[in-house]
């Protein structure tokens, strides 16, 4: 793991004094946050924290007020997805954006068809299809099926990989285990460490403690639109990263975290976010660990 508070490489992405204000509401206020080549940063924050701000103005769908942007060392400006894309910066935002009646091919190179002559090349779609595949080792029966019939980590794993059709610098997931059970959340967090492997910035959105543990190098904290903290994951504990969600040390989510981590020893601790979305998994992973 690269797990130093600031590796000595130079960062594929790296956000400096970045704002946003939407009418009253100062979503994002002055951020530094930056993403290494072969790093998983973890983003987490209470609700309404500016994570999804975050992700957009990087995406492109926001334009920021104020800040820099340098991508690759050079400075950039992304006024749209597409210039996100072809910068090299991919999103699978949450709710995947898959088209169900459509098979696993179709759905990767959806808008991105290749063609021999006039008529569309699916033997090179479907050979791609499977490169794309195997290098995230992914466990896909068939990709001539229609990704309704797929369960919810498959249909995770076919909206990375079509991220991934670009060949971008950095990846960005929107809560990619929000709605999974413990084994599909754990295929998708293999996948996670497939893309470092692969020498990619991952940026993560997790409202779940135990998966940002298990897999971030670093996490990054917002709180009300602000940087409030980051942390090495090798240094740190969930109870620390909670108080700094929550802005406190005493209060109940991190005393609770805190009962829990002394009664487990010093194992890697898992408690959850403050959140009333985070679901069961949590614990339950905690409990198979
Ligand atoms: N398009 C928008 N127009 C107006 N206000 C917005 C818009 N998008 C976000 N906001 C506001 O900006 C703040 C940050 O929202 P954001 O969605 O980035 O939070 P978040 O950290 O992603 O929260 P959650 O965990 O609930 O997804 C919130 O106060 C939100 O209401
Ligand atoms: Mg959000």
């Amino acid at each position: 793991m690269t797990a130093t508070l600031s590796p000595a490489t130079t960062a594929v992405l790296s956000l400096t004094g970045v704002s946003k204000r939407f009418g009253a509401v100062q979503a994002l206020k002055d951020i530094d946050f930056d993403v290494h080549a072969g790093e998983v940063v973890a983003l987490v924050g209470d609700n309404g924290a500016g994570k999804s701000t975050l992700v957009k103005t990087i995406a492109g769908v926001y334009t920021p007020d104020g800040g820099t942007m340098l991508f690759d060392g050079k400075e950039a400006s992304v006024s749209s997805p597409a210039e996100a894309q072809h910068l090299g910066i991919a999103t699978v935002f949450q709710d995947l954006a898959l088209c169900d009646n459509l098979d696993v091919v179709a759905n990767l190179f959806l808008g991105r068809e290749l063609y021999t002559g006039r008529a569309l090349d699916e033997v090179t779609m479907e050979q791609e299809s499977w490169r794309l595949l195997r290098q995230l080792s992914a466990k896909i029966p068939s990709v001539r099926i229609p990704v309704a019939s797929l369960s919810g980590g498959q249909r995770q794993t076919v909206a990375i990989a079509r991220s991934l059709l670009g060949a971008p610098k950095v990846v960005m997931l929107d809560e990619p285990t929000a709605a999974l059970g413990v084994a599909q959340t754990a295929e998708v967090l293999n996948l996670v460490e497939r893309l470092r492997e692969n020498g990619l910035g991952v940026i993560l959105i997790s409202h779940n403690m135990s998966d940002v543990m298990a897999v971030a190098d670093r996490v990054s904290v917002l709180r009300l639109g602000r940087n409030n903290g980051t942390f090495a994951v090798s240094q740190t504990t969930s109870q620390e990263i909670i108080a700094a969600i929550t802005g406190a040390t005493t209060n109940a989510v991190s005393k609770r975290a805190a009962r829990r981590e002394s009664t487990d020893g010093d194992t890697a601790p898992a408690a959850q976010a403050p959140d009333t979305r985070s679901d069961a998994s949590a614990s339950t992973q905690e409990e198979q660990s």
